[in-house]
């Protein structure tokens, strides 16, 4: 069952985790279940898309990441890699508009040359932002967007009392879009994992023991529905609590 719209976030975040649990379960390389959660990503991002969210972010990958072993860390490049080429013609018939954030100048030049390709094609389509975190970290993102704005001033372009948050917002790699509203994260952890550390002071937490190649339609249906009964207060007196 679709969720009303109301249900609905304009801005959804995923921490997509538990690929390798759902693996070790089988019996599987850690591998196959980054392999599975691939095909969960296109089902997700469709399904999003279908259900009126305008922008989806998805971490893909962390900075902290690359402690896994040579084998794994490979496979992952090799998985974005492909699926990404895969799925340019259904993105344009869809009018998904693919971007990437983090530091992917850290990534082998082929794959990073394949994301932005893509990034490039698919620049004027104008339904879903699909948002793919390579090499993404929040603290990452911070100093990056620090550096911008010192060098802002160092130009004398700028005076530090005019830094302003807003100005913080619009110095990092999700500059022109709002914040999420909804994050979930797969795999039951409860914790950020570095993940949109600014954007999310007032995002909406949902944390499903669902492993992430499980996730499917109506797990994110139940999302919805439950971010649907929250009420967002942002710090005032709400409704039901007057
Ligand atoms: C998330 O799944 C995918 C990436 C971090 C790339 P994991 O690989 O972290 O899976 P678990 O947490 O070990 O189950
Ligand atoms: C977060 O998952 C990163 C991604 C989903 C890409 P991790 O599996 O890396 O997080 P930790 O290590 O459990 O915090
Ligand atoms: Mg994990």
């Amino acid at each position: 069952m679709a969720s009303s719209a109301s249900n609905v976030p304009n801005h959804l975040a995923i921490i997509m985790d538990g690929n390798g649990r759902w693996a070790r379960q089988r019996l599987l390389p850690r591998s196959a279940g980054h392999r599975k959660g691939t095909s969960t990503v296109r089902k997700i991002a469709y399904a999003c898309s279908d259900r009126g969210v305008k922008v989806l972010t998805l971490y893909g990958f962390s900075t902290e990441n690359w402690k896994r072993t040579g084998d794994e860390v490979g496979a992952l490049m090799g998985l974005y890699e492909r699926s990404v080429r895969k799925e340019l013609g259904e993105f344009h018939r869809r009018g998904v508009q693919f971007r990437v954030i983090g530091r992917i100048n850290e990534f082998p030049q082929r794959v990073r040359d394949i994301l932005l390709e893509h990034v490039e094609a698919t620049k004027s389509n104008s339904d879903l932002i699909l948002n793919l975190a390579l090499n993404y970290g929040g603290r990452a993102e911070l100093v990056d967007g620090v550096r911008a704005l010192a060098s802002k001033v160092r130009a004398g372009e700028m005076d530090p009392d005019e830094i302003s948050e807003e100005m913080i917002g619009r110095s990092l790699y999700t500059g022109d879009l709002p914040d999420p509203d909804l994050l979930i994260r797969t795999g039951g952890d409860m914790r950020f994992s570095n993940f949109l550390l600014w954007q999310i002071a007032y995002t909406e937490l949902y944390v499903t023991k669902t492993l992430w190649p499980d996730f499917d339609e109506p797990a994110l249906d139940e999302a919805f529905r439950t971010y649907g009964a929250r009420e967002r207060r942002f710090g005032a007196v709400g409704e039901k609590l007057r």
